[in-house]
């Protein structure tokens, strides 16, 4: 009897505990959603929704929410948490960004995906389905992390990727997503014109309820990425410095005297179909 091949990209989230980081990311999932102009009825699909930072809020303005992920273990988690908070006018189901087969043309007003579709491979896949989904006026939101960015998540990838081998060849930088030309080609493939996509600056914040070292710890051990990286260092005898490195780069950006609090700017953007 043949295995299932195993998806990596799957496997990568699924292998932690994303919901750990995303309750961190909460208060800043809120503030978006209120600022893209969610209305009741709207009918929204969040790709890459983790367990619904987006998908929740989005649904308590009103809008019908379909969240869509690849990580079993976080559809569960949201389908768990709308359960909790009552809504029945938002789903999680699982999915890929890459090929988005269960979804017709045309079907939702808006796509929103806050650093969620970044991490699917083969990009180009990914906006010709977001585009394919999206119906004609209606509008793709996407939030992105930028390479080389100083605040955080841009470091952490950084100065995890330094402890890890390097990625196999043609594999594509989910930070690409983060650098405006690549997002135009991109969209532009999938039949968007360039007056059609616009790029804002923005702000995340992280809050986390204890010190930053405690943090850097939350990601060592459920943030899939993280992970992967303190294997890897584990096997070079370098975890230390690793762990060393992280308590560095979260302590020098925490703003907060008491816990942790960490804005991250990530780069917005928003087309129109
Ligand atoms: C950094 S988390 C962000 C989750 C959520 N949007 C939030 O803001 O809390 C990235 C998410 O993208 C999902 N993801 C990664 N690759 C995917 C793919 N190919 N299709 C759908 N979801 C994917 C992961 O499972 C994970 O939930």
């Amino acid at each position: 009897m043949s295995m299932p091949a195993v998806n990596p990209n799957k496997a990568l989230w699924e292998k932690g505990d994303f919901t750990r980081i995303a309750a961190t990311m909460r208060e800043s999932g809120e503030d978006l959603v209120k600022q893209i102009g969610i209305s009741k009825g709207l009918k929204v699909l969040d790709v890459g929704c983790g367990d619904g930072t987006t998908a929740l809020p989005a649904a308590q303005l009103g809008a019908m929410v379909l969240g869509v992920d690849i990580a079993r273990n976080l559809v569960e988690a949201g389908n768990r948490r709308a359960a909790e908070q009552g809504l029945t006018n938002v789903t999680f189901r699982e999915g890929d960004a890459t090929n988005l087969q269960a979804i017709a043309d045309n079907e939702f007003d808006m796509v929103v995906s806050i650093f969620g579709a970044m991490f699917a491979p083969k990009p180009f896949d990914v906006a010709k389905e977001m585009v394919r989904v999206t119906r004609p006026g209606g509008r793709i939101v996407m939030g992105n992390w930028i390479p080389n960015d100083p605040t955080l998540v841009a470091q952490i990838l950084k100065i995890s990727s330094a402890y890890t081998p390097p990625p196999p060849e043609g594999f594509v930088s989910p930070m690409t997503w983060g650098v405006e030309s690549h997002v135009a080609e991109r969209f532009g493939s999938a039949g968007i014109s360039a007056e059609n996509i616009s790029f804002d600056r923005d702000t995340f914040i992280f809050r986390f309820n204890g010190p930053p070292a405690a943090f850097v710890n939350e990601f060592r051990d459920y943030y899939g990425p993280t992970m992967n990286a303190f294997d890897a260092a584990e096997k070079n005898g370098r975890a230390a410095d690793l762990q060393r490195e992280l308590e560095e780069l979260f302590n020098s950006q925490n703003t907060s005297a008491e816990g942790t609090t960490i804005p991250a700017t990530f780069l917005r953007v928003t087309v129109t179909r």
